[in-house]
C-alpha cells in the first residue's frame, strides 16, 4: 500500500527512570516496543518515518540493522508530539496520500486494527481520523472532547484538563490517519500555549474543525491494543496483556499451556499442534518450535531456536540460537547454545555447549548427528563434532570431533580402595 508511517520515538521517557535506555528501546520478551510497533506497521505502509532524538544513536542504529524500509529522522530538541512530526515535512513535500502516525510507546496495536482504522477513513471520506477508546481510568491519556452534537472538537491532555473534561473516558489512543496533502499545514501552524510548551500533535484535530476538514475518530473496542507504556509499571503490565493474547491464540489452535500464569510465550514464537508447555517456561524473541514436543517445566529459550516434531526440551534447560531435530531429547539441566542437533538424538543431564571463548571474545557451533548420546554432566567445547551415532560417556569434557559410532570418554580411572572407611573408622 501506498501509504506512509511516522512513528514518535524521541522522547526521553523521563517516568521510566532509565539511565541506560531510551524508552522505545525498553524490551518484552525479547523485542523492543519500537519493534513492536514497526512490525505491526511494515506490511501496510511502504515507508516508515522513525523520529529519534534521546539516545538517538542507539535508536538510528535498531531501526537501521533491523528494517529497511523504515528511515530515521532526528527530532533535536524535542518540543513535543506535534514538533516531531514536522520533522517530517521536508521528506513528504510532494506526497498527497495517506500518512499514519504511531507512538513507538504503544506496542498492543494489531496490524488488522490498523487496516481497519484506515478502511474507516477511507469509507467516510475522511482527512484526518484519530483512533479513540474508553478507558475505565482514563488519566493521563489525551481526553477527546466532543460538541453538543457528538461530532469531535479537540483533544484535551491530561495536565491541560478541567475536572469535568478529566471525567470524560474516551481517551487518545496516540493513533492518527490523515490525508497528508490537506493537513500537513498544520505542523507549521501549532502553537505552545499549553502546560508543558510543547506543540502537541492532538491539536491537529481542533486545527481541521477550524479549516472545515471532514475530522472523525474511530472507536477501539479492545482498548488493551492501545495501552501506551510511560513507566516500568505498564511496561509489566504490557508484558502481561501481550503475552496473555498470544497464549490464548496457541490455545485455540491446540497448543496445551498447563499454566499461562506462569508461562511466557514471546509473539514472535510459533508451536505446532499438541506441543505441551508447561508451567514457569520462558520464551523469548523468534523461535519456531514443532508438533506434539514437551516444553518445561523451567525451560528458557532465548531466541532463534528451532525445534522440530517430537522433541523434549525437560526442566531448567536453556536453549539459544540452536536448532534441535525431530524426536530429540534434551531431558534436564542443560545448556544448548549455537548448536545443531540431529535426530534421535539423547542429552544426559547435565551437559553444557561451552560455545563462548572469553579469550578471543567468540561463539562457535557444537553439531551432534543424527542418534549422538551424551552421557550426563559432559562438556562440548566448540568447535566441535560428534559424528553419527557416536556416544560420549558420562562426564567427559569434548574437544575435538568424535567419529561415527566411537565411544568418547575422558574420565580418570575409578580407584576403589577396599575397606578404606572401615580402617578409617577403628583408628
Ligand atoms: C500522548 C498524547 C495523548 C495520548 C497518548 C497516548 C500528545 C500531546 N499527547 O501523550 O493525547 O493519549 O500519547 O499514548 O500527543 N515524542 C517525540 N518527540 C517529542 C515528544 C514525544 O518523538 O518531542 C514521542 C515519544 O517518544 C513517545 C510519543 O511521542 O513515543 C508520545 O509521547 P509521550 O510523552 O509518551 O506522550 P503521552 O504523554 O503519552
Ligand atoms: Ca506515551
Amino acid at each position: 500500500m501506498n501509504i506512509k508511517a511516522i512513528i514518535l520515538a524521541a522522547g526521553k521517557g523521563t517516568r521510566m527512570k532509565s539511565q541506560t535506555t531510551p524508552k522505545v528501546l525498553h524490551q518484552i520478551l525479547g523485542k523492543t516496543l519500537l519493534g513492536y510497533v514497526i512490525d505491526n506497521v511494515k506490511n501496510i505502509t511502504d515507508k516508515q518515518f522513525v523520529i529519534v532524538g534521546h539516545h538517538a544513536d542507539e535508536v538510528e542504529k535498531f531501526v537501521k540493522d533491523n528494517y529497511e524500509n523504515a528511515k530515521t529522522v532526528l527530532q533535536s530538541p524535542q518540543l513535543g508530539t506535534g514538533h516531531a512530526v514536522s520533522m517530517v515535512c521536508p521528506n513528504l513535500e510532494n506526497y498527497n496520500g495517506l500518512v499514519l502516525i504511531l507512538c513507538g510507546d504503544t506496542p498492543l496495536i494489531k496490524e488488522e486494527t490498523l487496516n481497519k482504522f484506515v478502511e474507516f477513513h477511507n469509507s467516510n471520506n475522511s482527512d484526518l481520523t484519530v483512533m479513540s477508546t474508553i478507558f475505565d481510568n482514563p488519566t493521563n491519556y489525551g481526553r477527546i472532547i466532543r460538541d453538543t452534537d457528538n461530532t469531535l472538537k479537540c483533544i484535551v491532555e491530561e495536565k491541560d484538563a478541567t475536572q469535568e473534561q478529566k471525567a470524560v473516558k474516551e481517551v487518545n489512543a496516540g493513533i492518527y490517519c490523515l490525508d497528508w496533502g490537506k493537513v500537513k499545514d498544520a505542523f507549521s501552524q501549532l502553537k505552545t500555549n499549553n502546560a508543558q510548551g510543547e506543540y502537541y500533535l492532538t491539536d491537529i484535530i481542533s486545527w481541521g474543525k477550524a479549516q472545515n476538514l471532514n475530522v472523525n475518530a474511530y472507536i477501539l473496542d479492545d482498548s488493551d491494543e492501545i495501552y501506551g507504556i510511560n513507566s516500568r509499571s505498564n511496561l509489566a503490565t504490557a508484558s502481561k496483556i501481550m503475552n496473555r493474547r498470544h497464549i490464548e491464540n496457541l490455545m485455540a489452535e491446540g497448543v496445551t499451556v498447563v499454566d499461562p500464569e506462569s508461562t511466557w510465550i514471546s509473539e514472535d514464537t510459533q508451536i505446532g499442534q499438541d506441543t505441551i508447555i508447561y508451567p514457569f517456561t520462558y520464551i523469548e524473541g523468534k523461535n519456531i518450535i514443532g508438533k506434539s514436543c514437551k516444553i518445561g517445566p523451567c525451560a528458557h529459550l532465548r531466541g532463534g531456536v528451532e525445534v522440530c516434531d517430537n522433541v523434549k526440551v525437560g526442566n531448567f534447560v536453556e536453549v539459544k540460537k540452536s536448532k534441535i531435530s525431530s524426536n530429540t531429547n534434551v531431558g534436564h539441566l542443560s545448556y544448548i547454545g549455537d548448536s545443531e542437533l540431529g535426530e534421535r538424538v539423547n542429552i544426559g543431564a547435565g551437559t553444557i555447549t561451552a560455545n563462548y571463548d572469553p579469550i578471543s571474545k567468540t561463539k562457535s557451533k557444537t553439531i551432534l548427528e543424527d542418534d549422538v548420546k551424551i552421557g550426563s554432566n559432559s562438556v562440548l567445547v566448540a568447535p566441535v563434532t560428534v559424528e553419527h551415532g557416536a556416544n560420549v560417556g558420562a562426564g567427559s569434557v569434548i574437544t575435538k570431533t568424535i567419529p561415527q559410532w566411537a565411544l568418547a570418554l575422558t574420565r580418570s580411572p575409578l580407584k576403589v580402595l577396599e575397606n578404606w572407611v572401615a580402617r578409617k573408622n577403628k583408628n
